[in-house]
This record gives C-alpha cells, structure tokens and sequence, in this order.
C-alpha cells in the first residue's frame, strides 16, 4: 500500500476532516494526554519559502505528540543550493523520516512531491495554489468560534487571485450545505478560473464586489487576506494594489454583531491594529488552533501510512499553460491533466490549457 498524502482536503473526504477537527477540539481540551502518540516518529520539514506559523505549528505539533523533527527553513542552506532537484531530495528526505510536511514557491510541487516519496506529503503551501492545513486550521477555527461549517456568509477579501489559503477555504467551504461567499477585491486580485469553475460545479453561490465596506452587514465570516508581494512581476505592479482594503473600526461598526474576522497571517496593512481589541477579531486565536490541527492530522496521516515507493504514472507530451507549474519548472515531472470539455485542467496547478 502507498502512504496517503495530503495536497488538497479533497485527498479526505468530509467525514474525515469532520474527524480531524473533533480531534483537534479534544487534544486542545488535553493536550497532554497525546504526549507520546507520535513517540519514535520523524517529521521533515522542507520549508522553501518563509514561513512562522506553519512552519513553528507543525515542529511544535510533533514535538508536542513525543515525536522529533529535522529539516531546513531556507532551502540555500541544503543541497538544492547546489541544484539538487526536488525529486531527489524528497527521495532522500522520505528515506530518514515517516511524514513531511513541505512549503514550496511553484504551483503543484506538492503532487510533484508525492510521486517521489515514500512517506505522506503534507502540502503546506504550493506557490499561489493551494494551503490545506491552513483550512484545517480554518474549520477547527469556524467549530469553536461559529459552533458551524453551515449556512454562513463568508467574505474573502485581498488577494483572491493569489492567496492559496482563499483557494483551499473556497474549496472546503463550498462542500457545506448553504454558505455563499463574497469575494472582496480589485477586478485584477479577483479568484482564478478554476476555483470559479469549481464554486458552479459545487452550486455555491457567489458574487465579486469592489467594496469592502458594502460588504460588511452581510457577513458571518470575513478572511482578510494580505497582497501577496512575491508572486508579482514586479514591484510597481504591487504597489498599485496595496493598501486598497483596509479593515478597520470603522468597518468593523457596519458588522454583525457575531461575525468573526479571521486572517491566515502575517497582516501587513490590511488590518488596523486598533481591531485587535475588536472581541471579534479571532486570528491570533486562529494560530493556536493551527497547532491543535496540525497534531490531529499527523496522528491521522501516521495512521495509515506505508514506506513504499511509488511508480511515477506516465505523463503526455502536452505542456501546462502555466509558466509557474512544477512541470515547467523541473522537467522530469510527467505532465498530467484531466479533461474537462475541450480543455485540460493540470492535475498539478489546476490551470486549464486549450486543447490543439
Ligand atoms: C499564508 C501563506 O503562507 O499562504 N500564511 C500562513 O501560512 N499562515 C498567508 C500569507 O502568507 O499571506
């Protein structure tokens, strides 16, 4: 049997994240109970981006499960400074440890990742495209804060287009009966294609606005998000969409008087500080439960996990239409989509590619 992975939610199915966030309910009423059930296990972290909480939340996980940690936090400082490539290093990589958790700037390495692995890959941020274990975070979060996964108005906010952590939440959210989504952003900031593609085929309905404040009395939930500097080309391009949205109390008087604002962090200027006293505002509360979350996963993951290699399946000559693609960027990667109509969807970055 082949370990499982995790690189988007939809590798478990709801019962399973429901499971997942009981558990992190219980092992933050007790934490120290689970002392030890991950006792003579190994975590790898191969962080090739900046992180704090994600990063800190999965060591502190492990450590707090009996288990040990190795890995890098700055790829410069390992072999792929030398031009190692992602293949290889997570073959080494899943030889010393029995989970890995990774965080890489290109689109789809994380399923790039799990065809060379022996041990499950956990997707901890794949450049603009996906971040499941924040959603997690995000669901044990709306648990205890909302007591629901149902029937909310949430209000995404920044940017849309490539905040991968707004890509998972759209995608689990969307599997709950009932809620609709509000995406709050510039028309250039707005959600790529196929998550607009993927909010039709779940009928979840929703609508673009350019208005934070006309937003804000509609809301149960509203995810700020920060403009995410490092995936554009350029920083005049940044500059032009910084600093267009910006909660503060002012917006905040306009709310429900049970919404809660969350936020995966870090905040730049999209949030004031004056809302941290808001007794609505619950991201710092939010990076504590990313801890309990986390733990829950790796004990669920180290389940059932096998150390089998697994046989890359054979890829097609087409090539992805994203220049950001895992595919385009280590070529040995097989090129694989999956057809929708007459266009193909990458099964690594999700972007769609014409067919000739
Ligand atoms: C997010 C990320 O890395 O995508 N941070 C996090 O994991 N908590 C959000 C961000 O960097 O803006």
């Amino acid at each position: 049997m082949q370990s499982r992975h995790l690189i988007d939610l939809s590798d478990l199915c709801v019962n399973e994240w429901e499971n997942i966030t009981r558990l992190a309910c219980d092992i933050r009423a007790n934490i120290d109970s689970y002392y030890g059930a991950c006792r003579g296990k190994i975590l790898a972290t191969l962080f090739y981006e900046p992180s704090t909480r994600t990063q800190m939340s999965f060591q502190t996980a492990m450590l707090r499960l009996g288990g040990r940690i190795i890995g890098f936090d700055n790829p410069s400082n390992s072999s792929v400074a030398k031009g190692e490539s992602l293949k290889d290093t997570v073959r080494v990589v899943s030889g010393y440890s029995d989970i890995i958790a990774m965080r890489h700037p290109v689109s789809g390495s994380a399923m790039a990742a799990s065809l060379y692995s022996r041990v499950p890959i956990i997707n901890a941020g794949d450049g603009g495209h996906l971040h499941p274990t924040q959603t997690l975070t995000d669901l044990v979060t709306l648990r205890n804060e909302k007591g629901s996964f149902s029937g909310l108005c949430i209000g995404l906010c920044g940017d849309l287009k490539n905040g991968r952590t707004v890509h998972s939440l759209i995608k689990a959210m969307s599997g709950f009966p009932d809620n609709r989504f509000v995406l709050i952003s510039t028309p250039s900031l707005a959600v790529p294609l196929y998550i607009k593609d993927y909010l039709s085929a779940a009928g979840t309905p929703w609508h673009e606005v350019s208005n934070l404040a006309d937003a804000m009395p509609l809301l149960d939930v509203l995810y700020m998000t920060r403009i995410q500097k490092e995936r554009f080309a350029s920083e005049a391009e940044y500059i032009n969409q910084r600093g267009v949205f910006v909660l503060d109390s002012d917006k905040m008087a306009m709310a429900k008087k049970d919404l809660i604002v969350l936020h995966p962090l870090p905040r730049v200027d999209e949030i004031t500080v004056e809302v941290d006293d808001d007794k609505r505002a619950k991201y710092f509360e939010q990076t504590e439960y990313g801890l309990y979350a986390r733990m829950a996963l790796i004990m669920k993951m180290l389940e059932d996990s096998s150390k089998q290699l697994p046989t890359p399946p054979p890829g097609v000559q087409t090539q992805c239409s994203n220049p950001n693609c895992i595919t385009r960027i280590e070529p040995y990667v097989p090129h694989i989509f999956r057809k929708s109509g007459d266009i193909l969807v990458c099964s690594y970055c999700e972007e769609r590619t014409l067919l000739d």
